[in-house]
């Protein structure tokens, strides 16, 4: 086929135009404007002429030769009976059902479908597979590299947002939710449904798709596991348009494969997991150094990591340090009562401090303040320009003092490109250490600190300066050895050898089964794991 600049009818047409536009702006100071404007009359005949051929010749063209995209339109449109189904470039809703989560990444998917049941998705799989077009997984869509429209142009878009379904089973407290349901709609199911509660993060506009598939840490990880801790089994499309069940006593690989891989492996369409009573009580607590030098701001991030890296630390506490342009902040919540928090003393673990804690009781209440106090609002639902990355610690190999130094004198003097950064330290550990390396595709279970830094603009795509800054904090933080690991869940699209650092040693399984299981890399990102070759 010929594009635009090898056409030679459109090469006429530009030539055409261009001397229209030439004779009409110059005709005014012509003296040989009537000589002029009969050549005009002529010429504009012409020109008409010749696009009333073209349409007939693309028609002619379209109706006998159909393009491979072409093909995949019509497979799709015989899966849907409705409109509604489908979402393809140039149609009216397409731009907003390809909406970027993260304006830094440009993306324009082949087509975006919204099914309705397991069997449509499967459709929509097989429509795509046989036309060769990638595949991905739509959930909440706060993926950070916007790997759910396929992270590069041209993938089919399963978007689950119908696939809302949700039940309790009340002889074993297992629930029964559809993978296109937002965190903020689990928490709310689940308490309805016998006050119960399950691991997540805090924003609630967050996927349970994207996010039970890929890890899912939250401030009760440390007691009930990750968000995939808790997937006892889930349905699953594969690469063939198969559906099936995936257990520990059902396609056990595909059970391991997804949690912690998902997006390369299938579309889960529906999880059943593990719930535990919902806490009622718990003291949301803050410790905050404002402006200060960078050597106190140094001293607070030692007693932090002291603290929270001291064996025997309760699991009921979660704690996070966040590094800001003029502050550092240490926040979290103890749960339990305000007696047993007043118990750990935590007034005189961070001296130059100013603390405040209150008690919040309701697990709907709390969960409502994570969210409300994210402090990341461009987050939320406004897409924005940003770029993130992350970098783990174990108890082993925790940043010496000098470390810790050499990182706020830089981040203080350093070129940052913006003053809307900031380096979030969270604690981990407790019971996502408890579960093996191997257990689970996700790989990270020895990591007690995980740090995530990111760097934003509201308005203008993302500066080298502001790249290069995150950068040289990772650098520096490990002192320039290779980052130990990467958190999958907050997608690096820039990071060199993406799967390594997100799977570690679990990765040369991932692709075992995915030769296994999709040869062909039908669920593909550009960081997803590659078919092992035998
Ligand atoms: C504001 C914000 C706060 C966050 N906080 C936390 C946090 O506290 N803890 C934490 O662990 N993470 C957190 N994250 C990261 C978050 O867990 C990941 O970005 C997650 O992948 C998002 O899931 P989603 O369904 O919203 O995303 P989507 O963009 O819809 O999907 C992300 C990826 O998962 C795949 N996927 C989605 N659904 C499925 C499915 N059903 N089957 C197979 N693959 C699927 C997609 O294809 C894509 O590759 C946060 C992210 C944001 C933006
Ligand atoms: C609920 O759980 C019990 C106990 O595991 C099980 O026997 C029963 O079949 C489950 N019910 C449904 C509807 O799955
Ligand atoms: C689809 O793939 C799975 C996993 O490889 C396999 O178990 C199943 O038999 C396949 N189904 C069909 C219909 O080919």
């Amino acid at each position: 086929m010929c594009d635009k600049n090898c056409n030679p009818k459109k090469l006429l047409v530009y030539t055409l135009d261009c001397l229209l536009l030439h004779l009409r702006s110059n005709h005014r100071s012509s003296s040989l404007f009537t000589f002029y404007s009969g050549q005009l009359h002529t010429l504009m005949f012409l020109r008409t002429l010749l696009l009333a051929a073209a349409a007939v010749i693309t028609a002619a063209a379209l109706a006998t030769v159909s393009s491979p995209t072409e093909e995949l339109y019509s497979c799709l449109r015989n899966v849907f009976t409705h409109d509604e189904g489908i979402a393809l470039p140039g149609e009216p809703f397409y731009r907003t059902w390809a909406k970027r989560y993260n304006l830094n990444i440009p993306v324009t998917p082949a087509a975006v479908t919204f099914p309705e049941s397991s069997q449509q998705v499967a459709a929509v799989v097989k429509c795509a597979a046989e036309h060769k077009f990638p595949v991905q997984a739509k959930s909440g869509g706060h993926g950070y590299a916007n790997h759910c429209l396929g992270g590069t142009d041209g993938a089919v878009v399963v978007d689950l947002k119908h696939l809302q379904q949700f039940s309790m089973n009340h002889t074993n407290w297992q629930a029964t939710i559809g993978a296109g349901t937002l965190l903020g709609d689990v928490t709310k199911q689940l308490h309805n449904a016998g006050g119960r509660a399950m691991s997540h993060g805090t924003c609630l506009q967050v996927g349970s798709g994207g996010h039970f598939t890929i890890g899912g840490l939250g401030p009760t990880s440390r007691q009930f596991g990750a968000s995939l801790d808790h997937v006892v089994e889930a349905e699953v499309v594969l690469a063939n348009s198969s559906i099936i069940q995936a257990s520990d006593s059902e396609n056990q690989d595909v059970f391991w494969a997804i949690k912690g891989a998902a997006s390369g492996f299938g579309i889960v369409t529906e999880f059943k997991v593990r719930t535990e009573p919902e806490p009622t009580t718990a003291v949301q607590y803050t410790y905050t150094l404002k402006f200060g030098t960078w050597k106190e701001r140094a001293e607070v991030f030692k007693r932090w990591q002291a603290h929270v890296s001291a064996p025997g630390l309760t699991r009921k506490l979660a704690s996070t340090l966040t590094v800001f342009e003029y502050s550092v902040a240490i926040t979290g919540t103890f749960f339990g009562t305000q007696e047993e928090y007043d118990a750990l003393e935590m007034d005189s673990q961070f001296p130059g401090t100013i603390g405040n804690s209150i008690v919040i009781q309701g697990w709907l209440g709390l969960v409502a303040h994570w969210a409300e106090s994210l402090g990341m609002d461009w987050s939320d639902r406004i897409p924005t320009y940003f770029y993130a990355k992350s970098n783990a610690w174990t108890p082993e190999n925790l940043m010496s003092s000098e470390t810790v130094d050499k990182l706020f004198e830089f981040v203080t003097y350093a070129p940052k490109g913006t003053p809307t950064w900031f380096l979030l330290f969270d604690l981990q550990g407790g019971y996502t250490s408890d579960i093996p390396a191997e257990a689970t595709s996700y790989a990270h279970r020895d990591v007690l600190i995980w740090l995530q830094s990111y760097t934003v603009n509201p308005l203008r795509p993302i500066s080298r300066t502001q790249i290069e800054f995150l950068d040289q904090v990772n650098t520096l933080v490990t002192d320039n050895e290779r980052p130990y690991a990467a958190y999958p869940g907050y997608v690096d699209p820039f990071l060199e050898e993406g799967a390594e650092a997100y799977w570690g040693a679990n990765l040369p399984r991932l692709r075992r089964i995915k030769a296994d299981i999709d040869p062909g890399n039908v669920f593909q990102n550009p960081q997803s794991p590659t078919p092992a070759e035998d």
